[in-house]
Parts: C-alpha cells; structure tokens; sequence
C-alpha cells in the first residue's frame, strides 16, 4: 500500500535560480519534508517579475484585453480562470510576446517588452510555455526535443564569442595590455552536456526509454511531461500554463498535474490558465478572474471561489463547480 503512495517529485534547487533536479520514489512524507523546506508561500513581493500595466489587445474591431493591470511576483502561482473567449490565452501571449499589445506595457524582468531594443528572444529564454496541444517537433526523437533550444542556445553564444574574439585578437597584436578572449564551450561540449542534461531528467521521470521514439508513439500525458521538461530544461523564470491537461484523456491528467504541482511547490513562478477548479484552488496563490477582457475578480483562491464578489465571477463559479 505505502507504495502506492510513492511518487517521482521534482525539486527546484533555489541556490541555482531555477535549475531544477529530481528526486525519485519518495513517499508522502518525505515530500512534506521538501515541501517544508521551500514553502510554496515564499513569494518575493520586493520587486515584481512582471508588470502589467493598462494591456489592451484588440483584433480588428474586437476588443479582447481592455486595460489588465496586474503585477506578477518571484514565486506566484498566479491561476487565470473564466469564460471561454475571455482572452486568457490572448493575456499569456502577450507576456511571452507572440502577441503585440494594442496598449499599455509589459515590463518583465525590468525590461520594457515594447522597448525596440528589447531582444524578445533573449526575452522568450527566461519564459517556458506550455500550450494544450503539445509543443514538440513531431520530427525529431523525445531526446532531440528537449535539447535541440539548449544546442540552438549555446552555438548562438559561441558564434557570438568567436565573432568577438576575433576582434579581441587583432586590438590584442596592438595593446601592451592584453584583453582576455571570452571563453565559450566547444560545440561538443554544448551537444554533450544537453544530451547529459536530457538524459538525467528522463530517467529520473522514469521515461529514459523514451529518448529515441518519436512523439507520435507516446502518450497525451507523456508528450505533455515531455513538453514540460523542454520548457524547463531551459531553466525559464516563470513558466505559462495555457490550458496544460484538457486535451488529455482524463486518466492521464494527474500525472502532469502531479508534475506541476511539484515544480509549483518548490518555487518556479507560474501563470496558470486552467478549467480544472480543484487544482486552481490547490496549487494557486492568487487567482484572477477574467471575463469581457477585464479582471473581473482577483484574490486568494478562498476568496475568490468561497466568497465572490462580482456578479460576473459568481455566474461563472455557478457553471463550473
Ligand atoms: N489571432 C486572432 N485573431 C482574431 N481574433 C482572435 C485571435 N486570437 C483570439 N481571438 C479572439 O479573441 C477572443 C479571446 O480569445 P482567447 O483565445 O484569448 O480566449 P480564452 O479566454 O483563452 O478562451 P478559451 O477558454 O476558449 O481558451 C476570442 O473572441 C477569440 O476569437
Ligand atoms: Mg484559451
């Protein structure tokens, strides 16, 4: 019976800012213990991650995000609820800029994403997503997956430190004071340690095997923990959830949202787009409501799902519980 009970827990590893382990087999017990040690309610409200000032997004005629307002803090499990339509995917598009706001801004990290001279995809490293449909290359192995950003990633930087070595060298044959060349992983090394990298989190989510099939062999449930850990594998400041398990067959949701949880538990920053209510309550630690493109309601699951204010969110609730 205490077997039935044990499960793989992931542990982010604070010290390292988001890089993230495993811990295999462990019961419920022990993992109260690593819950203990960083507890979900350590929120930084010192300076916001992201924030979200007066977003408008129109399309056409359509009016879909009318002035969100709404700062997101280092370890928030913000969960976005409310009608179909109501622009919450639109609301998490814009924060990983596939999206261009109509209005207002998005500052992430201190950087304004308006900013012309904001790189937006330096800005789309720190964020993972994870979208309903799975996000993976149906062409390329489980493996070549999960390493094929970090691969992408780091021959970009050694390009960058060979172009610029080049012209330390040359300035170099004609200082008295030589300038250090930037010093950058071979390429080998870059394929070696993401395939490493991959592999030790394969096995440690029981699905080492996995690494050589192609998508198209696995599971809703597994191509979604797959689609997690290549979200992760990035080691991303905040991770957006749009909807993650309700394209899954029902016997495979609680698997990855056992996965989430984890990851909620031991610090990642989250943004939560959800239809599943228990889980909002359970994992979320602010709730925001939309519906007619604005925050209709926003608070602590207990007052948002116990105690409703606004007509709207009280209609909604009725609906779905
Ligand atoms: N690229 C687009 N072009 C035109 N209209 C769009 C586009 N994307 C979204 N919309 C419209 O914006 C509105 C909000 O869509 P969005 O997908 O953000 O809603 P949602 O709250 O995520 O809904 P659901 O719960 O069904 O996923 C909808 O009316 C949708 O048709
Ligand atoms: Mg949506």
């Amino acid at each position: 019976m205490e077997n039935s009970r044990m499960r793989k827990v992931v542990r982010l590893i604070p010290e390292t800012k988001g890089s993230f382990d495993f811990y295999e087999e462990k019961n419920e017990k022990e993992i109260n213990e690593i819950k203990k040690e960083t507890p979900s309610s350590n929120i930084d409200y010192s300076n916001p991650l992201i924030e979200v000032k007066g977003l408008k997004k129109s399309f056409g005629e359509l009016l879909v995000l009318n002035n969100i307002s709404t700062n997101i803090y280092p370890g928030e499990k913000v969960v976005v609820i409310g009608p179909s339509g109501s622009g919450k995917s639109t609301f998490l598009r814009c924060l990983n800029c596939m999206e261009d706001p109509s209005g207002g801004s998005i500052i992430f990290d201190g950087e304004d994403l308006a900013d012309l001279k904001v790189d937006i995809n330096k800005h789309r490293e720190k964020i993972g997503m994870v979208f309903q449909q799975f996000n993976l290359f149906n062409n390329l192995t489980v493996l070549q997956n999960i390493t094929v950003a970090p691969i992408h990633l780091g021959v970009k930087k050694l390009r960058k430190a060979q172009f610029k070595n080049f012209f330390i060298k040359i300035g170099n044959a004609f200082r008295k004071e030589k300038k250090p060349l930037i010093e950058a992983k071979s390429k080998k090394e870059i394929v070696k340690e993401a395939t490493d990298n991959a592999m030790k989190l394969l096995k440690r989510i029981g699905l080492e095997e996995k690494a050589s099939v192609y998508p198209s062999t696995l599971s809703g449930g597994q191509k979604q923990i797959i689609d997690i850990i290549r979200a992760l594998n990035m080691n991303p400041k905040v991770m957006l959830f749009d909807e993650p398990t309700s394209a899954l067959d029902p016997e495979m949701v609680g698997e990855v949202l056992d996965l989430i949880k984890d990851l909620a538990s031991e610090g990642m920053t989250m943004v939560i787009v959800t239809h599943e209510m228990g889980f909002a309550k359970e994992v979320g630690t602010r709730v925001l409501l939309m519906a007619d493109g604005i925050i209709a309601e926003e608070g602590t699951p207990s007052e948002v799902f116990d105690n409703p204010k606004n007509p709207r969110t009280i209609q909604f609730l009725k609906a779905v519980l």
